[in-house]
């Protein structure tokens, strides 16, 4: 099988890449970027913009299977960026396979597009789209999971998976925030709830889209769906939060703040970010208080019917992987 990964030098896309090669596959990225640790793989690398429509074009020629994962992640940022990426570049993604007779098209999607700001406890795939969203972010991944659905077809099966909060040894989103913040002292617990929250360790996520991608074909039980993908094993945020530190060596995060406030400082963030056109990311985002203050896990019993998905590496052993790696990387 000849696959197209966009997004293969990422956190999550190595992790699918280095798994579809362990098993035979032959592999090819589609970034901006040059990933020399593909090369070193032997991983053809096509690169461009996803929103240039020709550069999915050349990328995707001859591919059998195309794993989307590539798009725009972060709190802030203008929303045609996001827009560009995320959905824009869905829509060449899906017009690659469409002109190529791809028939297997595996997205990434993201739990956030069902976020509503309130605790999601134990939900499934029937938890509805919110009417409005707080950020860019989750309001792009929402508006390119419903076209990679609404694409399915007798010609092209899609099917979107929802990993939530993915983390291991090359994260480099949620382990460097959290570990930076903490050795900066600017680390707060939000709310005093043990609110529970699902993680998932990167191998299972490419795990899962492997799966997909192998029960994914015209008409198949799975083409047209969304699952969740997490580890099974929901705990309270700031338990987890305090694991990961311990795995950085560092001490648990002790001084907190209460939701109202985590909020209204997202609100004069974003409000000051905006007005002076400040660089970087605010220390804090409505999202991002609402984030950090709520439960969120789910029914993974979908994803483990129809894909046959369950993780293989429990949070613990990951924890033990994550530390070796900490204690091994430069993470700051
Ligand atoms: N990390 C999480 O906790 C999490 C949770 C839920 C869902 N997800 C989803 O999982 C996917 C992968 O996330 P990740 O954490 O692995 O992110 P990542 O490490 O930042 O990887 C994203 C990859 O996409 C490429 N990319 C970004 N923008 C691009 C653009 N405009 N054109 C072409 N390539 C572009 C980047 O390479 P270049 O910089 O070289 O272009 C990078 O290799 C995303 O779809 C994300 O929404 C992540």
């Amino acid at each position: 099988m000849k696959a197209l990964v966009t997004g293969g030098g990422g956190f999550l896309g190595g992790a699918i890449v280095r798994q579809l090669l362990a098993r035979g596959d032959e592999v090819q990225s589609f970034s901006r970027g040059e990933h020399p640790e593909l090369a070193r793989l032997g991983v053809r690398q096509f690169r461009g913009e996803l929103g240039d429509p020709a550069a999915l074009l050349r990328a995707a020629q001859g591919c059998d299977i195309l794993f989307h994962v590539a798009a725009k992640a972060g709190i802030w940022g203008p929303y045609e960026e996001f827009f560009r990426a995320n959905v824009t570049g869905t829509k060449n993604v899906i017009a690659a396979c469409q002109a190529h007779g791809i028939q297997r098209l595996i997205h990434t999607s993201s739990p956030s597009v069902v976020f509503d700001g309130r605790d999601l406890e134990g939900g499934d795939e029937s938890l509805p789209y919110p009417d409005r969203y707080e950020a860019h972010y989750p309001q792009t991944k929402a508006l390119a999971e419903r076209l990679v659905l609404a694409a399915n077809s007798p010609t092209l099966a899609t099917v979107a998976l929802r990993p939530h909060l993915i983390w291991g040894p090359g994260d480099n989103h949620l382990v460097p925030r959290i570990v930076a913040k903490a050795r900066a002292r600017r680390l707060r617990r939000i709310g005093n709830r043990p609110c529970l929250v699902d993680t998932v360790y990167v191998e299972n996520a490419a795990l899962a889209h492997l799966l997909a991608g192998d029960r994914l074909f015209p008409g198949s039980p799975v083409a047209g769906k969304s699952y969740f993908i997490t580890n099974g094993e929901p705990t309270p945020l700031w338990e987890m939060v305090n694991r990961i530190l311990a795995a950085a060596g560092l001490s648990p995060v002790t001084r907190s703040i209460s939701p109202r406030m985590a909020y209204a400082i997202g609100v004069v963030c974003e409000r000051l970010w905006s007005a002076l056109r400040l660089s970087g990311e605010p220390p804090m985002t409505r999202f991002v208080a609402r984030e950090l203050a709520t439960a969120h896990w789910f029914d993974g019993s979908a994803a483990r019917r129809d894909l046959g998905y369950e993780p293989t590496v429990s949070l613990e052993e990951g924890l033990v992987r994550l530390s070796e790696w900490l204690q091994n990387e430069q993470v700051d």
